[in-house]
């Protein structure tokens, strides 16, 4: 895994450019540099195992210095999952067997069964041990704690037929990357209450590269799994894990409230397709919290619907905070808003990340026919090395379900925040596409720096409209309108 410290092996905040350009900023570098090199080591580090009595909180995290509002801002307190279950199994005591060759998918399963029955209350947990438990997909229950130990693997089947066709989502109309069906995720949620996934850095492994090949090789016939899809759900935590390898998009919460994603490695080779990181999608009040991701497609991806399909279906995703992320994806985005986004995105805040070796740093994506909205959207603190386009606004690859889209469905953007941006060696200065139809108003840009862009790049604008206060290099006639929402 390339972490943040293997990357930094050359100085590079010690290169002569850089000091000299930007002696001032060093103090307030230095410590959002530390803050980052901590949190990443621990997210890298294998933490030893804590000598007996020794207080099992590894994640230092906790107590890393205060930021400058005084004290490490969390949006996860306003949920924890009800700590203590009453009935605790191991997934053995239903004839699971953790040797990475016996299918436990119905011991998985029975024990769902098991625990549904025990969903009253304070519920249940199912425990996964140290060893390598090959299973097809199963679901979860109620007020239920799924916990893998330390070791414990949990592995994806290679059986198409373990990840049985379900329903396309009715804000898509159909599967995302095929008509009709699609499969089931890994792990699967829907209509629940009180679900925590979590434990000691467990793993599950969703074995994707089988369904990386079948869409690479034109061979797939529904759309592909999550690793973790939770649907229709209140109250959901995931935590303190490893994901690697999806087949799709890593964890899908769609039509859900009050989720909490944190401490959270996410793994996927780089080249590994549409293995998004986490896609919270129709949903409100999702916390997104210390996660270190690498995949193939965005790390973190903010939909709500496709094209009428979402209009119709109208269920904004609101309220979302993204903090204090990091990660690379060469060929897409740190944090991506859309494409799809037919049901409306407001109100999230993407704050404290750090990107490296990405296409792009934040990008805002939509199209004709999308329909919905995307407002008050807040991107601060991100620090950025060999982001190709920092800041990017762009239209999608005229992408629809079919034939019913309506090209005058224009999506309306307004009131997108940013500040406290640096980008050292961009090759691109920003890319800013809003549409015929529907200027993106209120692009508020406030102390942002774009390092290392050769002199003669200029800034990309189209029907955007906006205003510019300490932004370097110089940016375009559309981003200086002094009736902006911005003053
Ligand atoms: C930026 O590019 C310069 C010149 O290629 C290089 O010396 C420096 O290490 C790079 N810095 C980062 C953070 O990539
Ligand atoms: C969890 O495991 C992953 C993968 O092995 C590792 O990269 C990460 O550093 C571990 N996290 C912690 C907190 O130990
Ligand atoms: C889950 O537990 C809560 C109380 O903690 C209870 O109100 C609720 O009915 C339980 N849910 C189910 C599906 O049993
Ligand atoms: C899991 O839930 C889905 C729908 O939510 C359902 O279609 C499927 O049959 C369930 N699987 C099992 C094994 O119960
Ligand atoms: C997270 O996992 C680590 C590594 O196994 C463990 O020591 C720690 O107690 C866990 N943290 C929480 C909050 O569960
Ligand atoms: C496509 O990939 C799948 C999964 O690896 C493989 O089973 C299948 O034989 C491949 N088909 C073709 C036509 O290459
Ligand atoms: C927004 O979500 C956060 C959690 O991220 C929660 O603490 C807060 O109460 C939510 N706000 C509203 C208005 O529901
Ligand atoms: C904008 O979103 C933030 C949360 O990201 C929220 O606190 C604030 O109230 C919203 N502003 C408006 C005008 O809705
Ligand atoms: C400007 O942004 C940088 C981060 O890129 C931050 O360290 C600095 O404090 C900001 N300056 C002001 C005046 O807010
Ligand atoms: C300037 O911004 C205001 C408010 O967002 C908008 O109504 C107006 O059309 C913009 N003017 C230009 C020239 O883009």
């Amino acid at each position: 895994m390339q972490s943040f410290m293997d990357s930094s092996d050359k100085p590079m905040f010690m290169s002569a450019s850089w000091t000299s350009l930007n002696r001032p900023r060093w103090a307030p570098l230095i410590f959002l540099f530390s803050v980052i090199a901590i949190l990443s080591l621990q997210l890298t580090s294998k933490s030893p195992a804590p000598p007996p009595g020794a207080s099992r909180r590894i994640y230092p995290a906790i107590n890393t210095p205060p930021l400058a509002d005084g004290g490490k801002r969390s949006c996860a307190g306003f949920f924890r999952g009800p700590a203590d279950r009453k009935v605790v199994m191991s997934i053995a005591e239903f004839g699971g067997v953790g040797d990475g060759r016996t299918s436990n998918t119905e011991a998985f399963r029975k024990a769902v069964r098991f625990m549904d029955g025990l969903s009253a209350g304070r519920g249940s947990q199912l425990n996964v041990p140290k060893g390598r438990w090959l299973t097809g997909s199963f679901n979860l229950t109620s007020n239920f704690t799924l916990f893998l130990e330390e070791g414990a693997v949990i592995l994806g089947s290679q059986d198409p037929e373990d990840w049985p066709i379900v329903q396309p989502l009715p804000s898509y109309g159909r599967g995302r990357e095929r008509l009709g069906g699609r499969h089931i995720s890994l792990i699967h949620g829907d209509g629940l209450m009180n679900v925590v996934i979590t434990g000691n850095n467990g793993t599950i492994d969703g074995q994707g590269r089988m369904w990386w090949e079948l869409w690479w090789n034109r061979t797939l016939e529904h759309t592909r799994g999550h690793l973790v899809e939770i649907m229709n759900s209140q109250n959901v935590l995931i935590s303190n894990l490893t994901f690697r390898d999806s087949p799709f998009w890593t964890v899908h919460p769609v039509y859900c409230s009050n989720v909490v994603i944190k401490d959270m490695t996410i793994l996927a080779p780089l080249t590994a397709p549409n293995t998004d990181g986490i896609d919270p999608d129709s949903s409100t009040n999702v916390c997104i919290e210390d996660c270190y991701i690498e995949s193939g497609d965005d790390l973190v991806a903010v939909k709500s619907g496709w094209d009428h399909y979402g209009m119709s279906m109208a269920r904004p995703s609101s309220n979302i905070t993204i903090r204090r992320v990091s990660g690379t994806t060469p060929t897409c985005s740190g944090v991506g808003i859309g494409s799809e986004m037919s049901g409306g995105i407001a109100d999230v805040t993407i704050e404290d990340l750090h990107i490296w070796d990405s296409a792009a740093g934040v990008r805002i994506k939509t199209d004709v026919g999308r329909g919905g909205y995307i407002s008050n959207i807040s991107i601060k603190n991100i620090l950025m090395e060999r982001v190709k386009v920092p800041i990017r606004f762009s239209r999608g690859s005229n992408d629809h379900p079919d034939e019913g889209w309506d090209p005058k469905a224009l999506p309306a953007v307004k009131g997108i925040f940013i500040r406290d941006i640096y980008s050292v060696n961009s090759t691109r200065a920003p890319m800013l596409d809003g549409m015929v139809g529907a200027v993106f108003e209120g692009i508020c840009m406030r102390n942002v720096t774009m390092l290392g862009l050769h002199p003669n790049l200029r800034w990309h604008c189209e029907f955007v409209s906006g205003f510019a206060d300490r932004v370097t290099p110089v940016p375009c006639l559309e981003m200086q309108n002094t009736s902006s929402l911005c003053l």
